[in-house]
């Protein structure tokens, strides 16, 4: 019975491999003609194994180049001003080039390429061929690859990456924004995402017994019917694989059919009574809830004939969710409030490419104000969210892109909630967000139906709902879908949408949208900052929230949002450049209204008091003061000075009028009139010392965990100055690097990453000579191509770089052109050298020194080649065939031969914004020290040290 505790992973011939390292990125759409596919296999430019990429530079997954551009006021608005997208097509085309060797010994095994999320449209060629075009930026898309790749050799990965178009209304980054991964299996294995596992419990309430669902996908590539063996083993929360952990064990026996897949379900009953039973050993439940995230692990094993053919590791928890129309949203049978932010991925520093660490960093940071749950607004999740949700505590509202029942997006949709379903964060199915254009016809209706229904057929053990900004309308999607989901609307049109639809539960899927800036106490149009006081307009905290609370059947909301996000930057345009929703900035810091949640989402005792205490020159000037608590009674004091006690009201704050004095602002809590908390607020003196506070100090020597620092400025007492901002400079030593800066300033326009970008000479290659010529088929060779060809007789172009001179062949006629080129031992001496070219019309064979190097297929390309490795110092000779097919052909005179050198090192800096900035470092893979100094003119330079320390590395390709 217990077999299964001998088998061990390292039998099964499952691999799961980071594809993430090492990739040769270029940005610019140079070679278009690589989607003419009019042959398999033979896709030109990148897309070709053959293409040399030596001249790229070399990134790390995940990557958004979005954040690497500069602002731009002429640039959309909502995308955050970054010159990406409609209107900048040079910066909205990026390749991807990677090889990996696979060895021989690896033939026989099915091989699967996973994206979790490119942004956008993304070509993908392994060795030549077309593999997949998946459209879309936020859906992850897989392709068995077998047929295709080289056991024993190099193999080739391409990937063009379309980011012309938007998809949402917000900063959105660009390109391989999320992980890549390498799977390999038996023929005969477990499809991808293909177990599920789920617990079941009679009224949806915890108890001591549950049925325990198994599914799993087993797919056989081979020829012949397998008889296969699924086995089921539970280990309890505790991380460990011990017999003495292993709760369940369970065995089904099947036969797939050749080349097919066949789902297998089982259902065991899991009983804490039962002490010897049939499949193991009895324990209580332990049930999983943000506040105690306890994970089970369930080890899937296939077999045939006693061999393993597979095995996958599954986490998951045991729980139950549900809506009632009265008690609202309930976890484990119980009523629980959900107090809820929407994010985008997207974060200070690196964009919509967030390492896995971050996702930690951001999910800790909402916990702190009592956040219990996160809506993926306005997409599908990248899953490290999920794994950070389930392992810290916090429930998840899944939505998909967009509403639609066509076949394309219920395939996309049938992938998330496959990928999603084992996740016991994952609370809630979201269809779509506001659908303004359809949202209450009778077609939406059957759209919104079709994806719900598809929801019940994969995941039985969730409800689903809709972002829906309409007040009271029932038609359409509201009337079909089963959790009301509220846009904004607190008041009446709530109430009397629940009194006319008693039966329906609710849920607030967006609220609030407070505007505020952290630190800022007055609103600035001329800078796009906003009053961090919240008493703009209705869209208040203690608005929305004041409601709610009162409305149990409401089931609690999501704030729009927990972080601010690039994009979208409301009530200002530029220079705002970011969102200021947020109840913390795009680094994390809080702002005044984190306080305010603390206060009526947790059980803490708060006490907070706004503005900061710096008004010099405002001596004598009334300041609004306000303190947000939940003690029953605060009181408050200017320099020892009571300004009087106030009885606090639930879930609103207090206000008091201040003539401005320097000195220190301080407040007292009483509960059941006994002191419960003290705060205070200190006018600061000038700013003396920078301080480096990491969020972790020793992280894992990885390659891919992240320290994130704050960088403060304080007085010589050590108070954090509220208005500094200084101008800081990073420098680093030892096991890590930099990999972004922020501030949470909404209007910065520094930079948030400094990449080291190679400088490029060009030298203009100007004086050609050219002859009518039939050109050998295929591309050929012919002697005119040859460096001593005797030319002297030829046609002579003499242009200017941006003169169209050689366009002189008219329709039907070939031609060669010729050109000579001078390079020094030196100009051979930098790591590339690339020719690139103004336009080759219509056809053109290019050859450097009687090597090819290239082919061109397309007028409006600006082709470059590398031609490093034909060269030689002295003279050097390119020549051209060109076949012209319609109007008038040729070459366009503009060539240059760019000498591409060796990147230079950069240095890191950014201003602090109210006394905070934030750096991120990341560890390479030496077990060691970082080293991160930062220095302010006038200030004594710093150092912190972050420990780097070995341990198991995520498995990846070399
Ligand atoms: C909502 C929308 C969000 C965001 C927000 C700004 O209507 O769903 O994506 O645009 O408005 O207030």
């Amino acid at each position: 019975m217990m077999v299964a505790l001998n088998l061990r992973a390292a039998d099964s011939p499952r691999e799961h491999l980071s594809l993430d390292a090492n990739w040769k990125f270029h940005l610019g759409d140079d070679w278009p003609s690589a989607l003419h596919l009019d042959k398999a296999g033979a896709s030109g430019g990148p897309a070709a194994e053959k293409f040399n990429d030596v001249a790229w530079r070399t990134v790390d997954l995940p990557h958004d180049w979005a954040i690497e551009l500069p602002f731009d006021s002429s640039s959309d608005k909502n995308h955050g001003f970054k010159p990406v997208g409609p209107g900048y097509p040079k910066n909205s085309l990026g390749w991807y080039r990677r090889t990996l060797e696979l060895p021989a010994e690896d033939s026989g095994k099915r091989i699967w390429l996973t994206f979790d999320g490119v942004f956008r449209d993304a070509t993908v060629w392994v060795n030549g061929w077309l593999v997949r075009r998946h459209e879309g930026g936020y859906y992850p898309f897989r392709e068995d690859i077998t047929d295709l790749v080289k056991f024993g050799g190099k193999n080739t990965i391409a990937v063009r990456v379309d980011a012309t178009k938007f998809e949402g209304w917000f900063y959105e980054g660009a390109g391989i924004y999320r992980h890549v991964w390498l799977d390999k299996t038996a023929p005969v294995a477990i499809t991808p995402d293909g177990v599920f596992v789920y617990s079941e419990f009679s009224n949806n309430v915890p108890q001591s017994s549950c049925n325990l669902h198994f599914q799993t996908r087993v797919k056989n590539s081979l020829t012949n019917a397998q008889l296969v063996v699924v086995e089921y083993t539970v280990y309890g929360p505790g991380g460990s694989t011990s017999k003495e952990n292993n709760l369940l064990f369970y065995k089904e026996k099947n036969t797939v059919s050749a080349s097919s897949e066949l789902e297998i379900p089982s259902v065991v009953q899991f009983d804490k009574e039962l002490t010897s039973f049939e499949y193991g050993i009895s324990k209580n439940l332990d049930f999983w809830s943000p506040e105690s995230p306890k994970l089970y692990k369930l080890i899937t094993t296939v077999s045939i004939e006693g061999k393993i053919v597979d095995q996958k590791e599954t986490m998951f928890g045991i729980r139950t969710v549900g809506f009632d129309k009265d008690k609202g949203f309930l976890l484990n049978g119980k009523p629980y409030e959900l107090y809820g932010t929407c994010n985008h991925q997207d974060m200070s520093g690196v964009g919509a490419a967030l390492p896995d660490a971050v996702q930690d960093f951001r999910v800790k940071r909402l916990k702190e104000f009592g956040c219990n749950a996160i809506r993926t607004s306005h997409n599908p999740p990248t899953p490290e969210l999920l794994d950070a949700c389930d392992r810290l505590g916090m429930l998840i509202m899944d939505e998909s892109r967009l509403l639609g029942s066509d076949s394309e997006n219920l395939r996309k949709w049938e992938d998330q909630i496959r990928r999603d379903r084992n996740h016991p964060s994952v609370a809630i199915w979201s269809v779509a967000n506001e659908e303004f254009a359809v949202q209450s016809t009778p077609q939406a209706g059957n759209v919104a139906r079709t994806m719900q229904n598809l929801v019940k057929s994969l995941d039985p053990t969730r409800p689903v709902t809709y972002a829906a900004p309409q007040g009271d309308t029932f038609d359409g999607i509201n009337g079909v879908i089963e959790v009301r989901g509220w846009n904004y609307h607190p008041g009446g049109d709530m109430d009397k949408y629940h009194a006319e639809h008693p039966d329906q539960p609710n849920v607030g899927t967006e609220q609030a949208s407070t505007v505020c800036t952290r630190g800022i106490y007055a609103d600035d149009k001329e800078h796009g900052y906003v009053s961090a006081y919240d008493i703009r307009g209705t869209q208040t905290a203690e608005r929305w929230w004041g409601y709610f609370a009162d409305r149990p059947w409401l089931s609690g909301g999501f704030i729009w949002t927990g972080f601010d996000y690039r994009g979208e930057p409301t009530p200002y345009g530029w220079p705002c450049i970011s969102s200021h929703f947020g109840v913390l900035d795009t680094c994390g810091f809080p702002k005044d209204n984190f306080y305010y949640y603390q206060a009526w989402w947790t059980t803490n005792i708060v006490l907070h008091l706004l503005p900061h205490w710096n008004w010099a020159g405002k001596e004598g000037q009334e300041i609004r003061v306000d303190a947000l608590s939940n003690c029953e009674e605060v009181e408050l004091f200017l320099n020892g000075q009571s300004l009087g006690r106030q009885p606090m009201k639930r879930n609103s704050k207090l206000s008091w009028q201040v003539k401005y004095a320097p000195g220190t602002l301080s407040a007292k809590g009483y509960n059941g009139g006994k002191l419960v908390a003290e705060q205070k607020v200190e006018t600061t003196g000038e700013a003396a010392a920078i301080q480096l506070t990491p969020d972790r100090s020793t992280i894992n020597a990885d390659g891919t965990d992240v320290s994130v620092i704050t960088v403060a400025i304080a007085d010589a007492q050590g108070r954090v100055v509220p208005t500094a901002a200084n101008k800081i400079n990073f420098s680093l030593e030892g096991a890590g690097k930099i990999i972004g800066v922020g501030n949470g300033d909404p209007s910065c326009h520094e930079p948030d990453t400094f990449i080291a970008q190679p400088p490029v000479k060009a030298l203009p290659v100007n004086t050609w000579r050219w002859k009518l010529a039939k050109l050998p088929a295929k591309g050929a060779l012919m002697p005119e191509y040859a460096p001593d060809f005797a030319d002297g007789d030829w046609n002579t172009i003499k242009a200017k770089a941006d003169d169209n001179g050689g366009m002189v062949l008219q329709e039907g006629e070939a031609g060669v052109f010729r050109a000579h080129f001078n390079l020094t031992e030196a100009d051979l001496a930098n790591p590339g050298v690339q020719v690139r070219f103004g336009s080759i019309d219509d056809h053109g064979w290019i050859f450097v020194n009687n090597q090819r190097v290239g082919e061109s297929s397309d007028w409006s390309a600006q082709p470059v080649y590398d031609i490093k490795k034909t060269l030689h110092s002295g003279d050097n000779v390119i020549a051209v065939g060109v076949r012209n097919d319609s109007g008038t052909g040729g070459l366009e005179p503009a060539v240059n031969v760019e000498l591409v050198g060796q990147p230079m090192a950069v240095g890191w800096s950014r201003s602090i914004f109210n006394g905070l900035a934030q750096v991120m470092v990341q560890a390479t893979k030496d077990a060691g020290e970082i080293k991160l100094t930062a220095s302010a003119e006038g200030l004594p330079p710093v150092t912190t040290t972050i420990t780097t320390q070995s341990g198991p590395l995520r498995p990846s390709v070399p």
